[in-house]
């Protein structure tokens, strides 16, 4: 399995943004939309195209377009503030929803939204989810999504923890995993140290 962990200069700015404790939910929302857009960028540079001829004012240019449906998939709920800055990319990707959260004791995931339709309709999902700690959440959903039926699947996400990247690599190893950072490690409630906190709730605004 790959990890990529982005150097870009205008990822490393905003990430330094956001992990700040008084950054506000406002600032923090709109971080993670345009960190959640930059990383996808990075993350969709393999894509499959095929090739296209376009009549322009001019002439006939020889051009590609994407070949796939893409289906972005943001982890409730923290996910779901990836997804706006993803949409002013590829606008007519499909979002489907799952809801997994983390069982405060145990810490393992716990099912309770999905809505996925019986046949795949997508070829390319992107897991979306800001925090990548334990990993539970992403094994999860990686293995919801498979049984769907995709083949292609990477996860992007803003923080790792070397924990949650391991878990990922036990399970599913044929799915990359984008990040902004990958920081030291798990505190003793599965918090990532040091992280920016709980990701749900800093663009809430619950915490
Ligand atoms: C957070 C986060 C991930 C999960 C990561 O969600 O958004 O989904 O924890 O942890 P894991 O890698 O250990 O599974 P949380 O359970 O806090 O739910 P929320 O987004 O609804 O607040
Ligand atoms: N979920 C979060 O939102 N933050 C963490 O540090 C770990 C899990």
């Amino acid at each position: 399995m790959s990890v990529h962990v982005s150097n870009h200069p205008l990822i490393q700015h905003k990430l330094s943004i956001l992990r700040n404790v008084n950054t506000e939910p406002k600032k923090f929302r709109q971080l993670t939309r345009e960190l959640a857009a930059l990383l996808t960028y990075e993350a969709t540079a393999d894509m499959d195209t095929v090739p296209v001829e376009v009549q322009t004012p001019l002439a006939v240019a020889h051009c590609r377009e994407l070949q796939e449906k893409i289906g972005l998939v943001p982890i409730l709920r923290a996910g779901l503030g990836m997804v706006e800055g993803i949409w002013e990319l590829m606008p007519s990707s499909e979002v489907w929803h799952i809801g997994v959260y983390r069982d405060e004791k145990t810490l393992k995931p716990v099912q309770y939204y999905n809505k996925l339709p019986v046949e795949p309709r997508v070829q390319v999902c992107l897991i979306l989810d800001p925090m990548l700690a334990t990993g539970g959440s992403a094994v999860a959903t990686t293995d919801i999504l498979k049984n769907w039926g995709v083949k292609k699947i990477k996860f992007v996400g803003i923080i790792g923890a070397p924990e949650g990247i391991a878990l990922m690599q036990q399970h599913h190893p044929d799915v990359p995993i984008y990040l902004a950072a990958i920081d030291e490690r798990l505190n003793e409630k599965g918090y990532i140290v040091p992280g920016l906190g709980d990701a749900g709730d800093r663009q809430f605004g619950t915490g």
